[in-house]
């Protein structure tokens, strides 16, 4: 029996998705996004070329299609009400309603939470509501911060003392937010993320992937949404142990079971980010989707039918037997214009070459006449599939070293000597 499937957004995240669906021929897949994504185009039966906060337009487009379900790619739908309008029509959504998107979306109530229920890995925090409270206690406090504003930035609002801002820098940028700010103590160590499927009580988690926010190789330079992420074939990293592992996955249960404790049931997609440190992992942030690149490399590994999983989100039925990865190692790399983030020139022409066995997901870059422009933010990523690291890593280098045009990408994702790096700093502050 066909299934009518929705996806909002039109990213690299969301062509993923698509794709993951579209294994399934029975399933009939719809789309709405901004812009036209070329890949996700190719493959739905018809899309909404529509801004994915419309919530109005996208639900009416969801009952003349006759949806049944629908995957939420990105935060801002979330934060806009989308699934209680959605659910409120009769479709099913994999994405939690507005009030548990709280948990990516407004910071302090993240913190709160874990607070008030105990659950483990809460880095120190102290919310303000002005700014020259929160200057007053970085001033008095004796020790590096990580600043961040309350609310939704696209992963590009995080300052860290003693890394990108010094205390003078601090209090530039506190005045420059002007509104709630938290500040958190700094964590050293190794960022991990760990993403699961969750039906409102039970989490299927997927395999461990870590991400390069950082602009430029040797992860300096600006934030970014992500330049690039891998995963390993058992699914884990050698910098995480058993005993990390288990710790990280309980504090995602215990935020799942926490929220429905609360009257405010979590179901959809849950993201943790996580710094491993000398005590064990801390949770950076907590978000309501699949991470953007993080979702290419775990959906690309994805064997079980997705359409069955959504099913089972909604229905609460999930378990783990209904979501199998292949046991490879994983390797995304995302090309943008050359001067991502800071002032990223966009309408450029770029060619894709022979990209061998890579994965080509598409993401921000329209497509005329046969031609590919550059837009202003990720253009496209390519992921490479390998028993091992090393072979993985080799397809998606030399299929991102295929493009031609005025864009680039960070070499050293998926490297060994990236991996080494990542070990060694873990041994030296264990
Ligand atoms: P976010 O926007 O919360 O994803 O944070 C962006 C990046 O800032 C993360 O990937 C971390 O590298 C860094 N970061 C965020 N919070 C902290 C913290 N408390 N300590 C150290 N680094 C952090
Ligand atoms: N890769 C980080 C994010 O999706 O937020």
């Amino acid at each position: 029996m066909d299934m009518k499937v929705l996806v909002v957004g039109g990213g690299g995240r969301e062509h993923a998705i698509t794709m993951a669906l579209s294994r399934n021929t029975d399933v009939e897949i719809y789309s709405v996004m901004a812009k036209e994504n070329p890949g996700i185009a190719k493959i739905v039966r018809k899309f909404l070329l529509e801004k994915e906060t419309n919530v109005k337009e996208i639900v009416r487009f969801a009952i003349k299609c006759e949806i049944e379900y629908a995957v939420i790619g990105p935060e801002a739908p979330l934060e806009a009400g989308l699934v209680d309008e959605l659910e409120a029509a009769g479709v099913a959504c994999v994405g939690p309603f507005r009030a548990a998107a709280r948990l990516e979306t407004d910071k302090a109530f993240c913190r709160n939470m874990m607070e008030k229920h105990g659950i483990a890995g809460c880095p120190k925090y102290r919310v303000f509501h002005s700014a020259e409270d929160a200057c007053e206690f970085v001033r008095n406090f004796d020790g590096d911060l990580a600043i961040k504003p309350i609310g939704l930035t696209g992963g590009k609002g995080v300052r860290i003392m003693g890394e990108q801002v010094d205390k003078e820098g601090a209090f530039e940028y506190i005045r420059e937010i002007d509104g709630d700010v938290v500040l958190e103590e700094r964590l050293i160590g190794e960022e991990f993320t760990l993403q699961a499927f969750v039906d409102g009580t039970h989490v299927v988690p997927m395999p461990l992937v870590q991400d390069h926010k950082r602009a430029y190789e040797g992860d300096v330079g600006p934030n970014t949404g992500g330049m690039g992420s891998y995963s390993m074939p058992d699914h884990t990293f050698p910098f995480v142990s058993e005993g990390d592992y288990e710790k990280a996955f309980l504090i995602m249960k215990d935020v799942v079971a926490s929220m429905a404790r609360e009257g405010i049931p979590y179901r959809g997609l849950l993201y943790g980010q996580f710094m491993n440190t000398t005590d064990g992992p801390k949770v950076i942030e907590f978000n309501a989707r699949f991470g953007d690149p993080e979702a290419m490399n775990v959906l690309s590994l994805l064997v079980s039918d997705f359409s069955e999983i959504i099913r089972h989100i909604t229905e609460g039925t999930l378990s783990e037997s209904d979501v199998k990865f292949a046991d490879k190692a994983t390797v995304c790399k995302y090309l943008v214009p050359e001067d991502y983030p800071e002032s990223p020139k966009s309408g450029e022409i770029i060619e894709v070459g022979d990209i061998g066995d890579a994965i080509i997901y598409y993401s921000s870059v329209l497509e005329k006449e046969g031609l590919l422009f550059t837009q202003s933010s990720r253009t496209l990523a390519f992921v490479g599939i390998g028993d091992t690291l090393n072979e993985a890593e080799k397809i998606a280098e030399s299929a991102a070293a295929s493009v031609r045009g005025p864009v680039r990408y960070r070499k050293d994702i998926g490297t060994s000597e990236v991996l080494n790096r990542r070990i060694a700093h873990m041994k030296e502050i264990l």
